[in-house]
């Protein structure tokens, strides 16, 4: 899978869209060569997809976003998902900050998961393919480990509706 990482080389870049056009048609010949398997975005929010959903000739196919419990971004995932392009999680734990909230340990506890697998069953019940990273064998086993039990719908919408945490402080349109 190759993905345009940012719509923008900084926030104030006036030429982004350019930019991204070019790059789109340069996947576009991978994708049709057969080079790649699927194309697609990264950090694209509905504003920086529209023009390119006017111009492209394959529509793409995924955009990875920062997406975990306390910054789920629902307009772009809502527009994702009228638009028929997959949303991938980057940073599914928050970066190792979410880990030792106290609402996720709770709730981790009331399922007996660990915190990770709780937050990685979250994105998943809500149709989302995550990323996580780790430099441990352990954890990297845990991290594909959290289908064995599943979140009741109360506690899907108690975990939509908390207030904003453990955001990375990155946005494609702000310094
Ligand atoms: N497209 C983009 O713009 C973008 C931006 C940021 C990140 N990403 C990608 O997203 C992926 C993951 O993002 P990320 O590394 O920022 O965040 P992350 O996966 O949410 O968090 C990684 C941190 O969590 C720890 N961790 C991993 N599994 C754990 C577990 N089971 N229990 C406790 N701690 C655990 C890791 O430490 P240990 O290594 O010590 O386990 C590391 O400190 C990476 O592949 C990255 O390249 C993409």
């Amino acid at each position: 899978m190759y993905l345009v990482h940012w719509p923008k080389s900084c926030a104030d870049d006036k030429e982004w869209f350019e930019k991204v056009k070019q790059s789109w048609e340069l996947m576009e010949e991978l994708y049709e060569q057969g080079r790649v398997k699927a194309i697609g975005l990264s950090n694209f929010l509905p504003h920086h997809i529209k023009p390119l959903l006017e111009t492209a000739r394959i529509r793409p196919m995924v955009d990875q976003l920062e997406l975990h419990v306390g910054y789920m971004q629902e307009y772009a995932l809502s527009f994702l998902k009228k638009e028929g392009i997959l949303p991938q999680a980057w940073s599914p734990l928050g970066r190792a900050k979410l880990i030792n909230d106290k609402t996720v340990s709770k709730m981790a506890a009331k399922y007996k998961c660990t915190n990770a697998a709780l937050l990685l069953r979250y994105l998943n019940q809500r149709g989302i393919p995550v990323i996580p990273k780790s430099k441990s064998k352990e954890r990297m086993k845990e991290n594909i480990d959290f289908l064995n039990f599943r979140i009741s719908d109360d506690d899907m919408s108690y975990l939509s509706c908390l207030p904003e945490r453990c955001w990375s402080g990155e946005h494609p349109d702000e310094e």
